[in-house]
C-alpha cells in the first residue's frame, strides 16, 4: 500500500480508484496564499506519489529532500512549475494529463472572446446596477465576429480546436505555429500559416495557444501591441509569462489595442491592477479546464498513471519523465 498525497482536494469521484487501495492524504492550500517549496517538503513526509497542481513549485530542493518520493502526478497538462531534469536525475517518474482539457479551453477561449467582443461583463453589472431604464441606441456597442479574423499562435491541440469552433462563426483563420501544421489540420480548420507580423497586423482577434518557454516569454510585448490593428482583440488562455503585462495594460489605455479576454496572468494569482481598472478586459481565475466533466477526467488519468506505476505496468499513462 502507498502513500499518496495529494496538494489540494481534487474532485472525489475522479479519485474513487485509489482510495480503496492505497492511503490518500487531501491537503487543503493555506488561505490566500500559494505553497513554498518547504511546505511542500513538510507534506510529502512519508510519501511514495505527490499529487500536484500548477501552483505548486516541485523543485530539485524538493526531490533531494524527499529521496523516497517515487512520482509526480500533475493534475494539469503543463508542467511549469516542475523541474523535470532534477524530477529525472532524482529517478521521480512524471506524468501529466493531455488531451483530455482541450475542448474545456478551447470553449473558455471563444467564452472570454465572446465575453470581451459583446462586453457581457459590463452588461452585466449595467442591469445588475439597476441601471438598465431603456433600450438605448448606442448602449454598451460591440464588434460582431463573422467575416473577421482570428489568429491563433500555437497550432497545437487547443489552437486547433479553437480553429475549428472559428468556423461556425464565419471567421478567416490565420495561424502562427513554431512549424507550420499538417496540410490535412489546414484544410480541416481552413486555417492559413502566416508570419507572426502578418498575423499581429491582420488579426480582429489574436488568440494565444503557445507554452511557455525561453522563445515565447514576452512574445506579447510593446512592439507587438503596436503592430496590432486598433479594434483587435487579445485572448489569452495559454500561460500568463507569454505576454508582457505592463505592457498590455499601456496599449490598452494608449487605444493601442481595444480589449482583453484573459484566464492567465504572468504573476498568478496576483493579477496587474492596470488590467483590474480596465473595462473592456475580461478577467478569469485560471478556468480552462474548471468544468465537472474535465476535472474529473483529469483526475482519473492521474489515477491510472499513479496505478500502472505503482503496480510496475511496462507502460506508464501519460509519463513525461
Ligand atoms: C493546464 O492543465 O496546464 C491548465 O493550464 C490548468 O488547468
Amino acid at each position: 500500500m502507498a502513500h499518496i498525497v495529494s496538494t489540494r482536494p481534487l474532485i472525489d469521484e475522479g479519485l474513487s480508484g485509489v482510495r480503496d487501495d492505497h492511503t490518500l492524504t487531501v491537503c487543503d492550500p493555506p488561505d490566500g496564499s500559494t505553497r513554498s517549496v518547504d511546505d511542500l517538503i513538510a507534506l510529502t513526509d512519508g510519501a511514495d506519489v505527490l499529487l500536484s497542481v500548477l501552483a505548486d513549485p516541485i523543485t530539485e530542493e524538493l526531490f533531494a529532500a524527499r529521496p523516497e518520493l517515487q512520482m509526480v502526478a500533475q493534475y494539469a497538462v503543463g508542467v511549469d512549475n516542475i523541474d523535470l531534469d532534477a524530477a529525472a536525475a532524482h529517478d521521480v517518474a512524471v506524468t501529466h494529463t493531455p488531451d483530455v482539457l482541450t475542448d474545456a479551453t478551447a470553449d473558455q477561449a471563444w467564452a472570454l472572446l465572446l465575453a470581451a467582443a459583446r462586453r457581457v461583463p459590463a452588461a452585466d453589472r449595467y442591469v445588475r446596477e439597476g441601471r438598465f431604464e431603456r433600450w438605448e441606441t448606442t448602449l454598451l456597442m460591440g464588434t460582431e465576429l463573422s467575416r473577421k479574423t482570428l489568429g491563433i499562435v500555437g497550432m497545437g491541440r487547443i489552437g486547433t480546436a479553437v480553429a475549428r469552433r472559428a468556423l461556425g462563426f464565419g471567421m478567416e483563420v490565420v495561424y502562427h505555429n513554431r512549424t507550420r501544421a499538417n496540410p490535412t489540420v489546414e484544410r480541416q480548420v481552413s486555417a492559413r500559416y502566416v508570419g507572426l507580423d502578418e498575423l499581429l497586423k491582420t488579426s480582429d482577434v489574436v488568440s494565444l495557444h503557445c507554452p511557455h518557454n525561453e522563445d515565447s516569454h514576452h512574445l506579447l510585448d510593446a512592439a507587438a501591441f503596436a503592430n496590432m490593428k486598433a479594434s483587435a482583440l487579445l485572448v489569452n488562455t495559454a500561460r500568463g509569462p507569454v505576454v508582457d503585462e505592463a505592457a498590455l495594460v499601456d496599449a490598452l489605455a494608449n487605444g493601442e489595442i481595444a480589449g482583453a479576454g484573459l484566464d492567465v496572468f504572468e504573476e498568478e494569482p496576483d493579477v496587474h491592477p492596470g488590467l483590474v481598472e480596465q473595462e473592456r478586459v475580461v478577467l478569469a481565475p485560471h478556468l480552462g479546464s474548471a468544468t465537472t466533466g474535465t476535472r474529473t477526467r483529469m483526475a482519473q488519468m492521474c489515477v491510472a498513471s499513479i496505478t500502472a506505476l505503482l503496480e510496475g505496468a511496462d507502460h506508464v499513462p501519460h509519463r513525461l519523465v
